[in-house]
């Protein structure tokens, strides 16, 4: 995708009116213009384990950690897609942070080590270290050095309230599995590897008609599902026999995140994982896998049933 001065005019402009408003005033649970998971809450490692990412990895933007763990594990070939229009600037923000950045330098920009509180959560742009900011917006390219030159100018003068409406404060850098030392380094060197790294602004539903004729060996779609409605689920089985065909042949999807409870009627909508009774409805297509609490869903492709 190329990002143009244009995108990146109406796009700052849509980020100023959601610092404003928030995103309250929007009846769907995520939308194009959407506050900012900085770093994931989901474990990585646990989701990652069984996936070769090798062939090329399609995964939801979020907050750029999947598409790193992913690049951790040797990915050479990563698309990104989300339905925020925001998300994308914010991953190549730390794709650029983790290029030009020693790990020390990562962790002092996003104050990674501070205790979980407020002011970690809205304070990715509260006395920034300029320096390190500038390091990593002359590495970006110019379009997207300007959206990052606009961003600090308001971040500076937006209220604790308008710093929250951009950064969602549910955030766990420790989860996203690169942060050590040793892997941050080894990270930094499959950077260099990378053959092509490409984003589309969609929402999940309209993946197909954004993708090409390329295969991956992997798909990760975090807990996008836990969100769907029961009528979306159907769509989304649809989906997941409709990407299999983009899959090389030991490829996995996984497609469900989130804590799992029985004998319960309720869709709690957010903090579950893929609806329990809709996986177990399916079971030839899925399978799952604990992990901290949590249920990781895979979908199965036919040809592995
Ligand atoms: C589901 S959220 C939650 C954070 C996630 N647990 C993580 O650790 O990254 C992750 C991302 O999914 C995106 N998203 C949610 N629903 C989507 C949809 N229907 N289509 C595309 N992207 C979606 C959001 O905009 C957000 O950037």
């Amino acid at each position: 995708m190329n990002i143009t001065r244009n995108d990146v005019d109406n796009d700052f402009m849509q980020l100023k009116g959601l610092m404003k408003v928030g995103n309250d005033s929007t009846p769907s649970y995520f939308s194009t213009y959407d506050n900012i998971y900085l770093f994931t809450n989901d474990r990585l490692k646990d989701i990652f384990e069984p996936l070769d990412v090798t062939q090329g990895i399609l995964t939801v933007t979020g907050s750029g950690d999947q598409a790193l763990m992913a690049i951790l594990k040797g990915a050479k070939n990563v698309k990104m897609f989300d339905i925020n229009k925001l998300a994308k600037y914010f991953a190549l923000f730390k794709f650029s942070a983790v290029s030009c950045l020693s790990y020390d330098e990562f962790i002092k920009l996003y104050k990674i080590n501070k205790p979980f509180s407020n002011y970690v959560a809205g304070g990715f742009l509260t006395n920034v270290d300029t320096y390190l900011y500038e390091k990593v917006c002359s590495n970006l390219e110019n379009t997207v050095a300007l959206f990052f030159e606009l961003l600090f100018d308001v971040m500076i003068n937006a209220t604790i309230c308008e710093k929250f409406n951009l950064i969602n404060v549910k955030h766990y850098p420790k989860l996203s599995g690169y942060l050590t030392r040793k892997n941050y380094e080894k990270l930094q060197e499959n950077m260099k590897k990378l053959t092509s790294v490409d984003f589309v602004d969609c929402n999940i539903f309209d993946l197909n008609k954004n993708l090409g004729d390329e295969k991956y060996s992997a798909m990760v779609f975090s807990n996008i599902s836990s969100y769907f409605s029961k009528c979306e689920l159907e769509k989304f089985l649809k989906l997941l026999k409709q990407l299999e065909l983009k899959l090389t042949c030991r490829g996995l999807i996984q497609a469900g995140y989130g804590v799992k409870k029985r004998n319960n009627n309720d869709f709690n909508i957010g903090k579950r994982g893929l609806d329990t009774r809709f996986v177990d409805a399916n079971k030839s297509c899925f399978f799952e896998k604990q992990s901290h609490g949590m249920t990781i869903t895979y979908y199965k492709p036919n040809k592995r049933k």
